[in-house]
């Protein structure tokens, strides 16, 4: 077996060595940001994703009044835009629709009264939906859209009572990233345009409506509700939710809402996030942004966490009662800062956004639980995202996408972004030092606050505030590698965990000699250990080994979903199909696509697999979110489950020695 030792007593010493190579580099050329295969010139650098035309006009205000019918599954009202017109020729307003029916465009006049314009809805495109073209010839000031969105609005979900926890009242919840938002409200969604909102909304009495706005925790339900976001947000930081919800107070800035059974284990669970927002503010200035409240929403919620600015919407699968997956929460609460504060100008710039805040998560997560925690997590993502590095196309590696790539918008956002990016960031601190880097990101959340922004900015920002005033710290060729090369630099810095190495310790031994690592050992790990332990296994196990691990450990069945979504593929892949029952229940109650997709990818390998999962889809369809349905339906449409195994094959991979698989999974 490779000691991690002897990795970490060279390391400092390779680093050294690199750093010595970076200086001499660096000295024998001017620092330029700007590669000539690099960047695209700000000029073509539009979103791609959206039909608006920023350059002509802007929206600097949106009003909604608008009323949900929970029969109907609609939202139906208007929204008033108040127009700045940058081009003075321009005779066009184009926004961005998705399934939406328009029943009526206004636009108000020098007098103040409002008049019918003249519009036209383009046949749908399938990935941005349909331009909406309304005639402004006098430019107005104000432009008013009467529209309904479809009952299968791709950013909404409406569930039936028996679809919620209490079983009483109807549920609803959007999820407008990255670009859904069209599909409840007409607008120009590009996160390039930023603007405050107000909103006025209906719903039967029963229901509370919380949006991403000034949610007034002691609200009255009586179906009539208002309000405000007085901050300029994207468009695809626009949110409702309306259900059986209730509150409860975490501090007196902080506290969740979620139905009723569910919060008094929420707020326990997300007991520490005051002390996230204090650390934040420590490292990176003032939360600006009044209130931080979480949303937990239904098991169907397509992701971990949306950063909806106030109110962040959370899955409940991270409830798990010992808080060892809160650092979903310093990463939504992190997005304060980095995203909805500093905004990418589109999902190319995607790592602007989500790897800024993964490093900032972790940072949150070092200064709450300790670096071995932190350093748990980041071997975790590390791991995982060598896994995902080695299946992805060259050019979708660069931290920074070129624009002649076509990325799906809900796919704009990989492991790069998130875990290349951080790797970026912890790069520029490990090298300028946390004193300076913090100080600098500091600076760099503040001058850019409220503002949309490139690659190329920040790396402007940057070269003026970081790379040339401590010269000689990093070169050219390095940025230009993070940045624009595929793959991780050579020169990465490397973590290791130290608990992370008695698990690999315990599987080497288990895998060799099926003896089971001591209970004193085992009893004291945490979640991220046992993640380790399962991910770092051989890809199948034979099935004794299956029996045995679950048989200790009873993994079929977890309530922890990090860990059904790392067992039931090892299971399926095993053959283990004792754990069918519980993988079926699992995947068919949890919508959360990080979750159920590597089990769904597991089982349409194999012909019988193939078939359960149509079993698992037909009965979870409709309590899923669109989203989630389209990536299934995707994974299942595009199976080719290889036939079924001739009977010695099958039988070979169940009595493997138990020594056979052990290539150790490094620890990070
Ligand atoms: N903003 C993302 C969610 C998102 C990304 C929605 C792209 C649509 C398109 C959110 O902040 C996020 O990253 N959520 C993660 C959790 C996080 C801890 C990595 C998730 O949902 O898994
Ligand atoms: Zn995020």
């Amino acid at each position: 077996m490779r000691s991690k030792l002897d990795v970490r007593r060279f390391l400092p010493a390779l680093l050294l060595a690199l750093l010595a190579v970076g200086c001499q580099r660096e000295s024998g050329e001017q620092t330029a940001v700007t590669p000539a295969t690099g960047p695209a010139p700000a000029a073509v650098d539009r979103d791609e994703h959206s039909y608006a035309e920023p350059d002509k006009v802007v929206t600097e205000d949106l009003a909604l009044d608008i009323a949900l019918d929970f029969d109907a599954k609609t939202i139906a009202g208007t929204a008033t835009y108040t127009l700045q017109w940058k081009d003075q020729s321009a005779t066009q307003l184009v926004l961005d629709t998705r399934d939406l029916t328009i029943e009526k465009v206004e636009g108000e006049a020098a007098g103040g009264q409002w008049q019918p314009l003249q519009y036209a809805l383009a046949d749908a495109d399938a990935t941005l939906g349909s331009r909406l073209t309304i005639e402004t010839p006098e430019r107005n000031a104000r432009v008013r859209v009467t529209y309904v969105t479809s009952p299968d609005a791709s950013g909404l979900q409406w569930l039936t009572p028996e679809m919620t926890e209490g079983k009483q009242l109807p549920f609803m919840f959007s999820q407008s990233q990255q670009i859904h938002a069209r599909s409840w409200v007409p607008l120009q969604d590009t996160p390039a345009i930023r603007y405050t909102y107000t909103a006025h909304v209906t719903a039967r009495p029963d229901v509370m409506v919380l949006m991403s706005a000034d949610n007034d925790p002691a609200a009255q339900r009586d179906g009539d509700y208002s309000f405000k976001m007085p901050q300029k947000i994207p468009s695809y930081l626009m949110a409702i939710a309306a259900g059986d919800l209730v509150f409860k107070d975490i501090s007196d800035r902080s506290g969740v809402w979620a139905e009723p059974a569910m919060i008094d284990r929420a707020v326990a669970e997300f007991a520490d996030t005051e002390k996230m927002i204090a650390t934040t503010e420590q490292l990176y200035g003032p939360y600006r942004w009044e209130r931080y409240d979480l949303l937990i929403l239904p098991p169907s919620f397509p992701y971990g966490g949306m950063e909806n600015p106030r109110l962040s919407f959370i899955t409940p699968t991270v409830i798990v009662g010992d808080k060892s997956l809160v650092s979903l929460i310093a990463h939504e609460l992190a997005h304060s800062w980095s995203g909805n504060l500093v905004t990418f100008s589109s999902a190319k710039h995607g790592w602007l956004n989500e790897g800024f805040t993964s490093y900032v998560e972790n940072r949150i997560v070092e200064s709450l639980y300790g670096k071995e925690v932190s350093d748990m997590e980041y071997v975790i993502a590390r791991n995982a995202l060598r896994e995902n590095i080695a299946a992805m196309p060259e050019a979708t590696q660069a931290l920074a996408v070129r624009p002649d790539v076509a990325l799906d918008a809900d796919d704009a956002l990989s492991a790069v972004s998130y875990d290349k990016g951080a790797w970026f960031l912890q790069f520029l601190e490990q090298r300028f030092g946390r004193e300076h880097f913090d100080a600098f990101l500091r600076g760099y959340f503040d001058h850019f606050a409220f503002q949309s922004i490139t690659t190329e900015q920040f790396l402007a920002y940057a070269k003026e505030h970081l790379f040339e005033k401590f010269p000689d710290t990093v070169t050219d060729a390095e940025i230009q590698e993070w940045v624009y090369a595929p793959g991780i630099p050579g020169h990465a810095p490397q973590v290791m965990s130290r608990n992370f190495g008695i698990v690999d310790s315990a599987r080497l031994a288990w895998l060799g000699s099926a003896q089971l690592p001591p209970r004193q050992i085992t009893d004291a790990w945490s979640t991220q250990e046992w993640l380790h332990f399962l991910e770092s296994l051989p890809p199948t196990l034979s099935v004794e080994q299956s029996a045995q691990l679950d048989e200790a450990y009873t993994f079929t069945g977890t309530e922890n979903g990090e860990i059904a979504m790392r067992w039931y593929p090892l299971a399926v892949r095993s053959g283990y199909t004792q754990a069918n029952e519980a993988l079926a229940e699992f995947t068919a109650r949890v919508g959360r696509r990080k979750l159920i997709m590597p089990i769904y990818t597991a089982l349409v390998q194999t012909e019988a697999g193939l078939a359960l999962a149509k079993q698992i889809f037909a009965t979870a369809r409709p309590g899923y979110h669109p989203i989630t349905t389209g990536s299934v339906e995707k994974l299942i449409s595009e199976a080719k489950p290889a036939p079924a195994p001739a009977p010695d094959e099958a039988s070979a991979a169940d009595t493997a020695e138990p020594g056979d698989a052990t290539t150790p999974a490094p620890a990070n």
